[in-house]
């Protein structure tokens, strides 16, 4: 349809038939759907359901075509449902985490990886995915930073971008799907990292650290955007006028249809801003809220809002058009069904070509932090390695969001040892449960299997194993659904079951190499007391195991680099590379600097840095050379470094460009990431690696809240991970 049919098409529209295009419905109505929020009679009438636009996490191709032909006839203008999902890190085929998918520093990869993933969920009837998820996060507490993309600003701009690329393209060709970006705004740093909490931002730094993601998005032309459960500045955003019309809309022009998180429009009135769902609506609509997600605040009192004149019909129509231009944008008035085929879903999902890839996204996601002694890459068929651990056999390798995948679908770490290397030298053991008998998991979707192992059976198998090994791996980690929505942590440690299985096997086998399973950085310090190698592999996905195989055993080197710190202790957090100096800097002195921002009693800095990550060879890089000491508005420095692979195998290292701005009219931070480059080198091999530098990357909210640069002197630093000192120095000329 054009613009012109639309606004047709609206004009003859009922109220209750525009309001019903601005309420979008869980599955379980429909019987089947997946619960991801808090669910509850919602009071709604047949009529309702009938008038109601959306159906978010029903999935499938005969599913939804079958939903969609009935909707549409029964509907009086026959205006097609739109279908919304949660695919946040792939559909069928699971690639790692969102965080892990941060730690590749390949938004080409990661792209395709959203490709891969709107393809198949296109065929089974989804319209619209409820990713990327920028939210800057600097507490690994919050459950949800497996979601995110990492600590930096930058890099989280990168990747969300690619996502919506990858999913969107051009949304009327087959294989695509709308984005949703969420969550607007802020709600990455709640107090105490505890999910859904308050949260405190100064204006400066919310536009600094926490909208330039989301601008990115919305600059790659992310279809939708998603409001956040967390008040900033004390108002919830569902009803936060002026972050929605005069942020969102005016200031960083997103034209596009806005839906409220979960049951947000009637979670207003316990956040204590409305007295009931009618005032509650009200306060959203008002704000700019097209649908509301799960709340019967829209469907059961917009209608008497209007007609009491307390809300102009205008709003519905602005947010009404907002969802018809959504569906048109999608096709869906000319072909309702979209992409949904059930011969194309079953040829798409989890094919080979997906595992692949899947495969590839893990293997250039895992970030080895340490490595003596050569304890990896193992030496196939020459030593006996014992894998043992709950995470060696276990297929809850996807994450908490991958909710629509078959956990049978994942290929173990065992299953692909088995495949890859000879029965002679490698055996495996559980040793410990994953969760200590008193842990607490509650599933969002999936039930959680009642772990039914003999623990004190299974340790002592362990450490005869252990015994008997030329070396250990230790497939240790959280469970899956200790971190995601709702899954904030106080402590960051390993369980005590795992700890106990740590500990006992190190007293009799110290060749051990930890391969950490988790959504989130840990403690590590005891681990790596104990541990030799330790690498970190997230939430792998799908194909984690065959990756993790390959890897373990040197057919692929690690290449990941941290998006997000390993704090040396929970106590640390918030924690980010990318801090301001403050008055009293501490670098590391502690007899020195008796009054620096630091800790009496632990480190001040992270156990691993963000950006840092090891390789199975080494690196070297030459000081930063310029070609130019002065910068000009309009013109470009050029830095260079030369890096060599000064190893004996190839291997690929990410080159870090960061930025200081010495003084500012505001305090700035001690660097910030600008640019990187990945460089992959064979042995004895070296590259230059150039880095181009305008007056815009040095552009800052200033004193008087305008977004320039101003003159005066910058250091730049150029290595391997954040905490580089290869420094060189240039100036802005007024
Ligand atoms: C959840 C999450 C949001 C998700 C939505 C739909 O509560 O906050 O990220 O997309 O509800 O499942």
């Amino acid at each position: 349809m054009n613009q012109q049919q639309l606004k047709e098409l609206l004009a003859q529209m009922s109220l209750e038939e525009k309001i019903g295009q601005l309420v979008q419905l869980p599955g379980y109505f429909q019987n089947g759907g997946t619960i991801t929020g808090p669910a509850g009679d919602l009071g709604l009438t047949q009529e309702d359901l009938r008038l109601a636009g959306s159906y978010l996490s029903v999935i499938g191709a005969e599913k939804t075509r079958a939903l969609q032909e009935e909707y549409m006839a029964a509907h009086p203008h026959h205006i097609p449902l739109i279908f919304m999902d949660d695919i946040i890190n792939g559909y069928r085929t699971v690639f790692p985490v969102p965080l892990a998918q941060g730690c590749t520093f390949n938004p080409d990869l990661v792209q395709q990886g959203a490709s891969v993933a709107a393809k198949e969920a296109a065929a089974s009837g989804v319209h619209v995915t409820f990713s990327p998820m920028a939210d800057l996060v600097r507490d690994a507490r919050w459950g949800r930073v497996m979601e995110s993309t990492g600590e930096d600003a930058y890099l989280n701009g990168l990747m969300a971008a690619a996502m919506v690329r990858g999913y969107q393209g051009d949304l009327k060709k087959k294989g695509t799907i709308a984005g949703c970006l969420k969550h607007f705004a802020g709600y990455g740093a709640p107090e105490g990292g505890r999910d859904y909490a308050n949260v405190e931002l100064s204006l400066r730094t919310l536009k600094e650290d926490y909208l330039p993601a989301y601008k990115a998005a919305i600059d790659a032309g992310v279809a939708m955007v998603m409001t956040s459960f967390n008040t900033l500045d004390r108002v919830p955003s569902t009803a936060n006028k002026w972050l929605m019309r005069d942020i969102l809309r005016d200031e960083m022009g997103f034209d596009g249809a806005l839906i409220s998180d979960w049951g947000a429009v009637g979670e207003l009135v316990p956040h204590g801003v409305a007295a009931d769902f009618a005032q509650a609506a009200q306060l959203a609509i008002e704000a700019g809220v097209d649908m509301d997600m799960v709340s019967p605040s829209y469907a059961k009192h917009l209608k008497t809002l209007v007609e009491e004149g307390k809300v102009d019909e205008k709003l519905i129509d602005e947010s009404c058009m907002r969802m018809l231009e959504l569906k048109n944008k999608l096709g869906l008035f000319e072909n309702p069904f979209r992409d949904a085929a059930k011969e194309e879903e079953d040829a798409l999902l989890l094919c080979e070509e997906h595992r692949k890839a899947a495969q590839d996204c893990a293997e250039k996601s895992f970030v080895l932090l340490k490595n003596e002694e050569n304890m990896l890459p193992l030496r196939s068929g020459q030593e006996k390695v014992a894998f043992i651990g709950p995470f060696v056999n276990n297929k809850f390798l996807c994450g908490s969001w991958a909710i629509f995948s078959d956990d049978q679908d994942t290929v173990t770490l065992k299953d692909a040892l088995e495949k890859q290397e000879s029965d002679s030298c490698i055996s495996f053991a559980a040793g410990s449960r994953v969760m200590d008998r008193d842990g607490v998991v509650q599933g969002f979707q999936k039930q959680i299997p009642e772990e039914t192992l003999d623990e004190e059976f299974a340790l002592s198998q362990a450490i005869e194993m252990a015994r008997g090994a030329d070396k250990v791996v230790l497939a240790l980690g959280e469970h899956r659904e200790f971190s995601g929505e709702a899954s904030s942590r106080g402590s960051l440690t390993l369980p005590r079951c795992q700890q106990r299985l740590l500990d006992e096997v190190a007293k009799v086998n110290q060749n051990i190499t930890v391969v950490l399973f988790c959504g989130r950085p840990m403690d590590l310090r005891d681990v790596q007391n104990k541990a030799k190698a330790i690498l970190v592999a997230w939430f792998p996905g799908t194909e984690g195991g065959p990756a993790l195989a390959r890897t373990l055993y040197g057919h692929c080197a690690p290449q990941g680099k941290l998006s997000m710190a390993f704090p040396w202790s929970v106590s640390q957090l918030p924690l980010h590379y990318n801090q301001l100096s403050t008055g009293r800097p501490f670098h590391g002195d502690y007899k020195a600097a008796r009054f620096g921002s630091k800790y009496q009693d632990m480190p001040r800095f992270p156990l691993y840095p963000f950006g840092f990550g090891l390789s199975y060879t080494t690196f070297s890089c030459s000081p930063v050379t310029l070609n130019k000491a002065v910068l000009k508005k309009g013109d470009a420095i050029t830095a260079a470094v030369t890096v060599k692979n000064t190893g004996h195998c190839t291997g690929t290292e990410t080159v870090q460009l960061y930025i200081r701005d010495v003084v500012g009219s505001v305090a700035r931070p001690v660097r910030e990431l600008k640019g990187f480059r990945q460089v992959t080198l064979r042995p004895g091999e070296e590259k230059e690696v150039c880095f181009e530098i305008t007056e815009d990357m040095l552009r800052f909210w200033d004193i008087h809240m305008n977004y320039v640069s101003e003159p005066g002197e910058f250091h730049l630093f150029i290595g391997s991970d954040s905490t580089t000192e290869n420094k060189a120095a240039f100036t802005l000329e007024a």
